[in-house]
């Protein structure tokens, strides 16, 4: 089921979100919903806060970008397998230099602003079956899960833009909280006074 993704000003993308146990009621569905959410709306990843679950999951399928149109491998060749699912993630190493690359976000359309970040990580996270992992990232494949693991902390890419840009920003992501999109995908608003 194609679940509609909160909008900016929803209070529930500045939460923090709380782990989750083996047997969380529902989980396989709200995996099952959340890829099919994050497909109609042609999304890289998706958070659990973005469809109202305060709950430390996100999904990733950056796997179409491995291959070009007429099926040959890219110079991305390498994320034909960065399809996951990512249960109680923590970044627990960052490094190397930050980088620019402008990144978009379900919950805000229409807008893409560079953002920096470093470009390796090492992320600890359980899988579907609640197997540990720890897993050295970078990036693109970095970039993905650093922005999907914010969304778990609060943070929206555009908290990390220098303040002048966020200011500017201001009125847009007003509108956006307003309704005031032409996202062709189901979103849910929460307007901003
Ligand atoms: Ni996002």
């Amino acid at each position: 089921m194609i679940l509609p993704i909160r909008a900016y000003g929803d209070p529930v993308l500045k939460k923090v979100a709380q782990d989750i146990e083996p047997g969380h009621p529902g989980l396989e569905q709200l995996i099952a919903d959340m890829f099919e959410t994050m497909y109609a709306a042609s999304g890289v990843g998706l958070a659990a806060p973005q469809v109202g679950q305060s709950i430390r999951l996100f999904i990733v399928d950056a796997s179409p970008f491995a291959t070009d149109e007429d099926g040959n491998p890219t110079e991305d060749e390498h994320l034909k397998d960065f399809k996951k699912v990512f249960i109680n993630p923590y970044i627990v190493e960052e490094d190397g230099e930050e980088w620019p690359f402008e990144e978009g976000c379900l919950s805000i359309p229409g807008i893409r602003e560079a953002v920096q970040r470093q470009p390796r990580i090492v992320l600890q996270y359980l899988d579907e079956a609640f197997k540990e992992h720890e897993e050295a990232f970078e990036g693109f494949a970095a970039r993905v899960i650093q922005h999907e693991h914010d969304h778990l902390d609060g943070v929206l890419f555009v908290d990390h833009l220098p303040p002048l840009r966020r200011r500017l920003l201001q009125g847009k992501l007003r509108d956006i909280s307003r309704g005031k999109t032409d996202a062709q995908y189901k979103l849910r608003f929460t307007p901003l006074k």
